[in-house]
């Protein structure tokens, strides 16, 4: 392809070949990039995007093609080298140790001092100095990364890279966890870096934030290259299009039918949660679908935390089925039939080095087990296996494969699929497609409406008002902690979803 850009790409890969035992994770892709601009690297979950960024960070070494930084060729044996030649790399799984504070987790492995004592406060000066030019000076340095919400750690994550001044910044999905107003930090701080120069590759499934923010993209598809391209004059169809090979007209629908009964299966009154949430009062029918949204910290996140037993200072009315209950852990919620997936998924998800099948079976085990005799628990376990494997279009060899082998959003199916067969009357989600591409998205949609449609009750926090709108049959919004207004589907727009978002009152 011509460049209008005569300067070579500060970063070329050539013919790049990744095996793994049974699959070709790669397969001669080509890529390169150019200082000073942002190129968006596209594909749907288990397209190889990580892996190929792994190769140029030598997570992986580079066993067949080219690899070439400035010019000259390049071998790394270790990350580290990577690090030191300039190419800096946020994964997509975060790598911080949360029992460490802020400054500590920036500097790790490098501390300031003679080597034998740590100059904490010059580490510190440092951090806090990392910050305030990213723009995220609000964080402070001495807190505690476990005690950071998971947007605020990815931040820390960022600026940990950026501490080591790389020529050349990967993302790795760095906006999945984060709400559009860290997005738009995190892209002036990108802009920032763009103009000093840096190369940024940066991979997301969010097409609008690519369209807006970067300068080229290259699509791979089954670990092959589409195309590279500018991103100037791009539609996001197209790059719907480029992405799953097909032409799909709405992937996203509005749900029609409605499910919701009368019957009332849980009523909040006056819940509060200590300064997060104040006196909410709702209740949720059978069979019926609510989206919450809000601004990030309004409350929302809280207010299903409270329902699931994880947070303090709770105060209110819950009743299950009509009858007061209290729920000061998940084990009691769970017994309640009321279950929660957050956006912690990693933390609380998966056991990597257990199969697919064994993790997204484990917590519904009891369920089979009655349905199925003992000798027969092994196959159906499989075949309920093998059915969210398709419906989820979860890509991996087998159902025996190990976990961890899969891509990040392949991952992140498995869990929601291990969720999506509990036996729960009451499923609560926050961020349920965070990190899963546009193809899989519309499945799980049509799952939660299967689910609703049999009965089950679901609650969905989501910042994404299309997703919002597509699913529910009733929108909570949350403004300062408050149930600020609640909408029918038949009645919201994104426009009044998102002036309503703000704190003013939904016109239609
Ligand atoms: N360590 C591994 N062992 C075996 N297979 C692997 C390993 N890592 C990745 N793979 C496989 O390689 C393929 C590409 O994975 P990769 O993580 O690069 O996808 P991705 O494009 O980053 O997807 P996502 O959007 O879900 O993060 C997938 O099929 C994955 O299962
Ligand atoms: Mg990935």
């Amino acid at each position: 392809m011509i460049q209008p850009n005569k300067e070579a790409p500060i970063l070329e890969m050539r013919g790049i070949t990744k095996r793994f035992p049974g699959m070709i994770a790669l397969n001669g892709v080509d890529f390169s990039a150019r200082r000073g601009e942002i190129h968006a690297l596209i594909g749907q979950n288990g397209a190889g995007k990580s892996t190929l960024m792994k190769i140029l960070a030598g997570v992986y070494p580079l066993e067949e093609g080219e690899l070439r930084i400035q010019g000259e060729s390049m071998r790394f044996s270790h990350p580290r080298d990577a690090l030191r030649i300039g190419i800096g790399t946020v994964y997509q799984d975060l790598s911080l140790v949360p029992q460490l504070s802020v400054a500590h987790n920036i500097f790790l492995g490098r501390e300031a001092g003679n080597g034998i004592f740590i100059n904490q406060k010059a580490d510190r000066e440092r951090s806090a100095q990392i910050l305030t030019q990213l723009g995220i000076q609000s964080i402070d340095v001495d807190a505690l990364v476990s005690d950071l919400p998971l947007a605020q750690q990815q931040l820390v994550e960022i600026a940990k890279v950026i501490s080591h001044q790389p020529k050349i910044l990967v993302l790795d999905e760095p906006t999945a966890a984060l709400a559009d107003e860290e997005s738009t930090l995190l892209f002036k701080m990108l802009e920032g870096l763009k103009a000093q120069q840096i190369a940024i590759i940066f991979i997301s499934h969010r097409f609008k934030e690519i369209l807006k923010y970067c300068d080229h993209a290259t699509v791979l598809r089954n670990g092959q290259l589409v195309k590279t391209f500018a991103m100037q004059g791009v539609s996001e169809d197209e790059l719907v299009e480029m992405t799953i090979g097909e032409r799909k007209e709405t992937f996203f629908q509005q749900r029609e039918q409605n499910a919701t009964s009368e019957e009332i299966v849980l009523e909040v009154e006056n819940l509060s949660v200590g300064r997060s949430v104040k006196k909410v009062s709702f209740s949720l029918k059978r069979g019926e679908i609510v989206g919450i949204t809000g601004l990030l910290g309004a409350g929302q996140n809280e207010l299903v935390r409270a329902l699931f037993g994880t947070e303090l200072e709770v105060s209110g009315l819950i009743r299950r089925k009509g009858k007061a209950v209290f729920i000061g852990s998940p084990k009691q919620a769970i017994a309640l039939g009321i279950g929660l997936l957050t956006e912690h998924r990693k933390a609380e998800g998966l056991i990597v080095d257990m199969s697919v099948k064994e993790n997204i079976t484990l917590p519904s085990l009891a369920l089979l087990f009655r349905q199925a005799l003992l000798f027969i628990r092994n196959r159906s376990e499989t075949q309920a296996a093998n059915d969210s494997i398709r419906d989820l279009q979860i890509k991996v060899g087998s159902a025996h494969a190990a976990v961890g082998t899969l891509s990040g959003g392949n991952q992140q199916k498995v869990i929601l699929a291990k969720w999506l067969m509990r036996d729960l009357d009451i499923l609560m989600f926050i961020a349920p497609t965070q990190g899963i591409d546009v193809g899989a998205k519309a499945e799980i949609y049509r799952q939660l409406h299967v689910l609703a449609e049999a009965g089950k009750s679901i609650m969905v926090v989501s910042e994404d008002l299309i997703e919002i709108l597509g699913i529910s049959d009733r929108i909570f919004i949350m403004y300062d902690g408050q149930l600020s207004q609640t909408i029918d589907r038949a009645e919201a727009s994104e426009e009044g979803l998102l002036s309503a978002t703000q704190g003013y009152a939904h016109v239609e």
